[in-house]
């Protein structure tokens, strides 16, 4: 394989500095007379290697994906999709189906063989191999090395990254029940696998997003929390006076609409409705100022109404009776199309838990988190911690098909975030600082609401405190 650093220096030496994707990329392919084609071909006056100038590699996308009556589309998480929970025999074919359909995506990037022909013959042994695993356990060693217990449907991998290695920084970001690819040697005795590079689903620094034909413009929020005596009423009054001249056909809310009954202990304490159909009423209420032509899609989070598990289906009808027409009901996670343009609306939960296991990670940056999520191609890939998963026949939170949005909140801070071509939204909050997130030194970004032009997908924050 070919050190990162020696292709950095090889592209310094002619004068041109390579975008780490480039880098990785070339990795991946593991063709050095890749690095001359790629500097024959740029032209004189570039400054930084990108994709775009890697040979028969296209970063233009044609064509367009056209929807424009209905303009909104649920192409997943539709009311009744999310599924009962039917025991262990479910449980087995969600970690298949997860394992399979991430396998698949880091299949396309290098060829792998199966844990078990790999250990059984001695013939690989000290041979340059790769192969696909679900992190079933992951350790520091007492040097400072990582090692991972990898698991695909054969036989499992103990995989060590020395801290020595390039390799290392992504091994450091491992979390558990992600899927990965590791390219190295298995040691001679056959009980050790030795990477040096490491595939994550990833993707493909090549892409380029879908963008509306038409003019149209969608809101992006999170987290109102009504019911709560930190809710910011005035400022969401504000709001609902400055939408309907923003252009917006489109407001979408990723989940917690309501601040719920019961959800942490003293909640009681910090409720102004202490009846959960009139915070739902009062929700609705609040959606009434907006104008009918803007289309309403709203989704669950965890201090709503319906189950923790996700996929949450969507708020059951007992709780909508005062919510106005023009609102649409979806689960958490869903995916909408909105003029050709997909947004993927996922509540957020799971970056508490990344949070915990990405070292360096911190609330303030909720955008980083994302990115994490898009380069697993998993909305919550740790499973068992704090985001409950309901275990389904198929993994409903596989990022796939890519969005060109991704939209989360949960966290209360806002983060915006560019990603290959994805543009990452976390929409912040309507409620001010509690008592709790003081204690935790939590400093929330309320009363913003994110624009994003579909045309051109630039997102644009506006204030309302
Ligand atoms: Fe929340």
């Amino acid at each position: 394989m070919i050190d990162a650093a020696a292709i950095a220096s090889r592209f310094l030496d002619t004068g041109l500095q390579v975008h780490p994707d480039v880098v990785r990329y070339i990795q991946e392919q593991d063709n050095p007379e890749l690095i001359d084609r790629i500097i024959a071909g740029v032209p004189t006056d570039t400054i930084v290697v990108s994709a775009k100038h890697i040979p028969g590699m296209t970063t233009t996308r044609d064509g367009m994906r056209f929807l424009t009556d209905p303009t909104v589309e649920i192409v997943s998480g539709s009311p009744g999709t999310s599924g009962s929970i039917n025991g262990t025999e479910d449980y087995l074919h969600y970690f298949r189906d997860r394992f399979s359909r991430l396998g698949t995506m880091i299949r396309n990037r290098c060829t792998t063989m199966p844990i078990e022909g790999l250990v059984r013959s001695p013939r690989y042994r000290q041979e340059e191999c790769s192969v696909i695993g679900m992190v079933s356990e992951v350790k520091t060693t007492t040097n400072g090395h990582r090692i991972a217990e990898i698991e695909d449907t054969t036989a499992n991998l103990s995989v060590l990254f020395r801290k020595d290695r390039p390799v290392f920084s992504d091994a450091e970001r491992l979390i558990m029940d992600e899927v990965i690819g590791v390219r190295g040697k298995l040691s001679q005795d056959g009980k050790l696998f030795f990477a040096e590079q490491m595939f994550r689903p990833d993707i493909r620094i090549d892409n380029k997003p879908f963008l509306s034909e038409t003019p149209g413009k969608a809101v992006l929020i999170s987290d109102v929390h009504v019911g709560s005596d930190t809710f910011l009423e005035d400022a969401w009054n504000r709001f609902v006076e400055w939408i309907p001249d923003s252009g917006a056909s489109y407001l979408l809310i990723a989940g917690d609409l309501v601040d719920g009954i019961g959800v942490y202990p003293g909640q009681d304490q910090e409720l102004t409705i202490k009846n959960i159909y009139e915070q739902y009423d009062a929700f609705g209420e609040l959606l009434s100022g907006i104008p009918k032509r803007i289309k309403i899609i709203v989704a669950p989070g965890n201090h709503d109404v319906v189950r923790g598990a996700e996929p949450q289906p969507v708020i059951p009808a007992q709780f909508t009776k005062k919510f106005p027409e023009n609102c649409m009901l979806v689960e958490n996670p869903a995916l909408v199309n909105l003029q050709g343009v997909r947004v993927l609306m996922y509540h957020g939960r799971s970056i508490d838990d990344m949070i915990g296991l990405i070292p360096g990670a911190s609330y303030d940056q909720s955008g980083k988190m994302m990115e994490e999520m898009l380069q697993r191609r998993h909305l919550a890939p740790a499973y068992g911690r704090r985001t409950p998963i309901a275990a389904g026949k198929s993994d409903r939170l596989i990022i796939d098909p890519l969005p060109e949005i991704l939209h989360t909140g949960h966290v209360h801070i806002r983060g915006i975030t560019q990603y290959r071509g994805v543009l990452g939204i976390n929409a912040g909050t309507w409620q001010s600082q509690t008592a709790f997130q003081k204690q935790m030194n939590v400093n929330p970004t309320p009363a913003q609401a994110v624009m994003v032009d579909l045309q051109t997908l630039v997102p644009e924050t506006y204030t309302f405190l």
